[in-house]
């Protein structure tokens, strides 16, 4: 199989943080990335069938495309009907969530845990695939816990790609089941992306994506040298701008200008205020504009006003502004040093 294109560059599955707020807004940068929603876990559509709950977790705007969701789960009961609605909305791709270490996950028998499942996994994902047309994906670690050597990762892949899966996603670190939180395995494990390339030396016919720690557009042009495709986790969430150029440097779309921020937050602004108009909180979509200008002269005069407006749980923010006045102290600090 031709690797899909779109994994040439992807945005991580981020809980609590990839909603479709955050992805609308990606798409301001990034036309060709594919995006990733959180995770979606399947007994929750399967237990609560009201449609409202199955809009607001899988509800999407067609700009978002190519879109792919996440679900976890460990049972085809759940996992199965939830694929078929998943490509009823439209959505380009389902990814089964094999990495997510945390303890609720854990109780439920899925996420990282499943590593150790390679035969359930494969199975799982092949009920799913045999359920719709899209392609079905998988998302997992280099291995759990002290099943962390080069074999155990090559096993688990072969089970599962004899089984019909062609598309993995490595995160190239292993995960602890106990001991850490999700936060502390997304940093303490060390990352072994030479793991993954060898991954992609002895299954040259899958497509592999590597994800973790990858923050520039130059470590993904080097990484895209040995695997078919880079996903982004934080530093996508942190500055989105290092998306601006990417449809030119990964997909060979014509270089764009140098980015203007005016005409980005006058579409922010018209979003914004439509979806409070609906019934969206403010504060669900402004927490998503904190990264922007990261590293510029002004940024923290951003968050900091941007983090009030939050707080104080201001329904309207005027971007651009809050945008001028970020400039202003831009120049005050250049002025004065
Ligand atoms: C806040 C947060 C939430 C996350 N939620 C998910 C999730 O729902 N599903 C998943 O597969 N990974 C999740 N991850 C892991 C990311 O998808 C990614 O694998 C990890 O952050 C490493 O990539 P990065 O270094 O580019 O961030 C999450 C990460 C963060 C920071």
């Amino acid at each position: 199989m031709q690797p899909v294109p779109a994994h040439r560059l992807s945005i991580a599955p981020m809980m609590a943080y990839t909603d479709r707020h955050f992805r609308w807004l990606m798409r301001l940068f990034t036309q060709k990335s594919l995006l990733y929603t959180e995770m979606v876990v399947a007994n929750t559509l399967h237990y609560r069938p009201e449609p409202d709950h199955h809009e607001l977790l899988l509800g999407f705007d067609p700009i978002e495309h190519p879109l792919a969701v996440q679900l976890g789960g460990d049972a085809p009961e759940s996992l199965v009907p939830a694929a078929i609605q998943c490509q009823q909305r439209g959505y380009d791709e389902i990814n089964l969530n094999v990495g997510c270490p945390s303890d609720r996950v854990q109780k439920g028998r899925f996420g990282a845990c499943l590593m150790l499942e390679p035969e359930h996994v494969g199975d799982l994902l092949a009920q799913m695939r045999g359920a719709v047309d899209i392609p079905v994906t998988v998302k997992h670690r280099l291995g759990v816990d002290e099943q962390d050597d080069l074999d155990f990762l090559m096993r688990f892949v072969e089970v599962v790609a004899r089984k019909g899966t062609q598309v993995f996603i490595v995160h190239a670190r292993k995960a602890w089941l106990s001991g850490l939180s999700p936060a502390q395995n997304r940093s303490i494990p060390p990352l072994l992306y030479e793991r993954v390339y060898e991954l992609k030396r002895h299954f040259p016919e899958l497509t592999i994506v590597i994800n973790g720690g990858i923050t520039t557009l130059q470590e993904v042009k080097q990484h895209l040298q040995h695997v078919d495709g880079v996903m982004i986790g934080r530093a996508a969430y942190q500055n989105p701008e290092l998306f601006w150029q990417a449809d030119h440097v990964v997909y060979g779309a014509p270089l764009k200008p140098q980015l203007d921020w005016l005409p980005i937050l006058a579409s922010a602004q018209t979003y914004f205020r439509e979806q409070v108009a609906q019934g969206t909180k403010a504060s669900h979509f402004l927490k998503h504009l904190l990264g922007f200008f990261k590293g510029r002269p002004g940024s923290r005069h951003w968050r900091h006003a941007l983090t009030i407006a939050i707080q104080q749980g201001q329904q309207d923010v005027n971007l651009a502004e809050l945008f001028g006045s970020t400039i202003g102290q831009a120049e005050n600090l250049a002025i004065t040093g």
